[in-house]
């Protein structure tokens, strides 16, 4: 059974072996929330997210034996389920330190803001919609069992009452990534394998050097030390056309085989890409504006991110079409370096953009793990 510890140097569900399930969610503080709800907030929530991940309820007299006439501490729909797994993941956006268009420093936090947490650009093809963006918090919990998971989100969401609300979630199943040596690559809606090349936690100097934000990277957010960046994407996919192109076209547009996830240059899964091969006609074998092509650390001054997404499908839209898509997380030491640099090209040349949609968009400041008896964030006020 696992079971992830929810105190530590980092927060959990970032380098933890990624789970099968979840749900994402972001919230905004209530108008008249003070600086001192805001602080019993992630008390209460830094408690209660210690509870459930531990497999015990949301409160201390749990979901049966609290008064009668009061509403129960927690909801119940995790009696006897375990953890399986379970990790919640807390960040702040850009709107809770104000300042930035949003105007008011109502929290007192505008000279914390890191540098690095500023709304993310619009890149070309982006549809983004607002009740799917943003945030002044965000929570992701994962886990093996798709209601334990959705069983967290929904208690602190109870808990935020009269202080946040939620704003957004997203429900994913499937993850596509694997964040540990020990896991098997998994596969997109696609088809194809995904996760290959990612960050895996066993890789600690990389995780050094491409997750966590270090001591002295930005005076004026001491408090990130050993945190993270999370960045969300919504993305779409247009399943039907992709249906009705041809495996060559697949191939071609993600820059491996199917099958085996090898690149198209040669080799197995794990083989290296080598985007000097030729092909019979001379053309490069893995084209450059494949995605791999496009995401490949080499035309990226070496970057490489922990990703860490989902599978989603929510239902199908009003033609009947699969509203399907992955919930891309990736979490990096500096969106600014890490992540901002190769959207663009992304959004610009990689030969995928004919076949997604970003429609979602979110950056959160991943504070570092909260230890001993410390609240998660707390080194922030
Ligand atoms: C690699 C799919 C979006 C960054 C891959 C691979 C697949 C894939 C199949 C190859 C296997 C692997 O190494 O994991 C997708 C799909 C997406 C998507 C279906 C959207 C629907 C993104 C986005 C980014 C990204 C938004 C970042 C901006 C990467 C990186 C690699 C990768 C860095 C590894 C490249 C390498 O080192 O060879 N993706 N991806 N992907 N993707 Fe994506």
């Amino acid at each position: 059974e696992r079971r992830y510890d929810f105190r530590g140097e980092h927060q959990a569900g970032i380098t933890t072996p990624a789970q099968d399930r979840m749900h994402f969610a972001a919230f905004d503080m209530d108008p008249r929330a003070s600086r001192e709800d805001l602080v019993a907030l992630l008390q209460d929530w830094t408690s209660a997210a210690e509870r459930m991940t531990d497999g015990r309820g949301a409160g201390s007299l749990g979901p049966l034996s609290g008064p009668y006439d009061a509403p129960p501490d927690d909801t119940g729909e995790a009696i006897d389920l375990p953890p399986a797994g379970l990790t919640i993941t807390f960040g702040f956006g850009s709107s809770l330190f104000g300042g930035e268009g949003s105007g008011k420093d109502r929290f007192g936090l505008a000279a914390r803001r890191p540098a690095a947490l500023e709304r993310l650009p619009h890149f070309p093809g982006d549809n983004l919609r607002q009740q799917l963006s943003d945030g002044d918090l965000c929570i992701q919990a994962c886990s093996d069992d798709p209601q334990v998971a959705v069983h967290a989100v929904r208690n602190l969401t109870r808990i935020a009452m009269g202080r946040a609300h939620l704003r957004w979630s997203q429900l994913g199943f499937g993850r596509t990534s694997s964040t540990s040596d020990a896991q098997s690559t998994p596969r997109n809606l696609f088809g194809f394998k995904d996760g290959t090349m990612g960050l895996r936690g066993e890789e600690t100097d990389a995780i050094d050097e491409h997750v966590w934000v270090s001591s002295g990277a930005d005076p004026r957010a001491e408090w990130m030390t050993g945190g993270s960046y999370l960045v969300a994407r919504k993305i779409a996919m247009r399943i039907e056309p992709w249906d009705r192109s041809s495996l060559r076209e697949q191939e071609r547009v993600v820059g491996r085989t199917k099958a085996e996830g090898a690149p198209l240059s040669g080799g197995t899964e794990f083989s290296q890409p080598d985007f000097a091969v030729k092909g019979r006609g001379g053309q490069p074998m893995l084209a450059l504006g494949s995605h791999v092509g496009i995401a490949h650390p080499s035309h990226n001054d070496g970057v490489r991110l922990l990703r860490r997404g989902y599978n989603y499908v929510d239902g199908n839209d009003e033609m009947g079409r699969l509203a399907a898509g992955l919930f891309f997380i990736a979490f990096v030491t500096d969106p600014r370096t890490h992540y901002i640099p190769m959207q663009t090209k992304m959004s610009r040349d990689d030969l995928m953009q004919e076949y997604v949609q970003h429609v979602g968009s979110g950056l959160f400041a991943v504070p570092p793990g909260a230890q001993g008896d410390r609240y998660v964030g707390q080194g922030l006020f």
